[in-house]
């Protein structure tokens, strides 16, 4: 089979998903008509043409202005229920995505609707597509650590539907060391941590994440590259990276996928995993990222299997789940 056949059959997990991100602009369009809420775009067209960013900021205020639309739990339903029905057809088995929740408790929305909304789609897409989940809520680093801190607070009745904390937004300038406490507290309360570093922060940022935030996971972290010392201990420990390819090309943290620094990556042995961050503003879900980086730089299908099964190990799956899959 081509490479293409044999990436959409593999079933595959997806780790670095903003579920605020999957927002396409039909459904934008739509949630906003039934909520009376205007768009300052007058058709899915103009809006689609916006979408060219020349960083994460750009992006950032593209993808916010777009989540104001959100106000019931009905469209939190909607929204992750449209994500988990495309990716079933791209044969994905089990997500552990992301929400923003001070995305929404700053205009108003309540925490309980947004997380409602969200959980219901998820049990749903269990029930009837079969994929299993994990939630992770993210906490905005451009805002304080006290609004964080509040953020937390309004979690916990809800702990049960959520595994993990990690952290989003603007990373230059906001380095993991801000959180440090409400990260404690998030790992006392029983939450698994994971951090956005090293996308356009330094490498300095994915140290702190380690050491300051104890994560398990490294969003991004593509900038290790720059510290050799760095690689080697994520090297050494298998902490995972969950790249994401397209994101990494529309926010010009690559200028091309030929680019790309995964197969470097592969070959310094880290545990490196391909994702889709946010797949209605960068142009593709999963399998368009490992189609993307396949043909860039002339992968192999034992490859694409390795990136499949490091995704597998990189999972919060229990052992057994996860020997099974992988
Ligand atoms: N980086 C930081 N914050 C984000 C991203 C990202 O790639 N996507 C959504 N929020
Ligand atoms: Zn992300």
């Amino acid at each position: 089979v081509s490479i293409e056949k044999f990436i959409e059959n593999i079933p595959k997990t997806e780790l670095h998903l903003h579920i605020e991100g999957t927002f396409e602009p039909e459904l934008m369009f739509e949630i906003a008509k039934r909520n009376q809420k205007k768009i300052p775009f007058n058709s899915v067209a103009e809006l689609k043409s916006a979408y060219k960013f020349n960083n994460l900021q750009e992006f950032l205020d593209i993808y916010y202005a777009g989540a104001n639309v959100l106000i019931k739990e009905q469209d939190f339903y909607d929204l992750t229920w449209a994500y988990l029905t495309k990716v079933h057809e791209q044969n994905v088995v089990h997500v552990e995505i992301f929400f923003d929740p001070q995305t929404h408790t700053d205009r108003g929305v309540s925490f309980d609707t947004v997380i409602k909304g969200i959980h219901s789609a998820l049990e749903d897409g269990k029930e009837r597509l079969g994929i299993t989940y994990k939630l992770i809520m993210s906490f905005l680093r451009h805002l304080d650590e006290a609004s964080a801190f509040k953020t937390l607070e309004q979690s916990l009745p809800y702990k049960d539907w959520i595994s993990g904390v990690g952290l989003d937004s603007s990373e230059v300038g906001n380095p993991p060391s801000k959180f440090e406490e409400v990260f404690k507290k998030s790992r006392k309360e029983g939450f698994l941590t994971v951090a956005h570093a090293g996308e356009e922060g330094p490498a300095t940022y994915i140290w702190e994440a380690l050491e300051l935030l104890q994560v398990t996971r490294i969003d991004h972290g593509n900038r290790c590259l720059e510290d050799n010392k760095l690689v080697k201990q994520l090297a050494s420990s298998q902490m995972p990276l969950t790249l994401c390819p397209l994101s990494n090309l529309e926010l010009k943290v690559v200028s091309n996928l030929k680019e790309h620094p995964i197969v470097k990556m592969m070959a310094e042995n880290l545990l490196v995993t391909v994702n889709s961050d946010d797949p209605a503003y960068f142009g593709g879900y999963m399998n368009e990222n490992y189609i993307g980086i396949a043909n860039a730089l002339d992968l192999s299908k034992e490859q694409i299997a390795e990136l499949v099964k490091n995704s597998f190990i990189a999972s919060w799956l229990p052992k057994q789940e996860k020997e099974k899959r992988i």
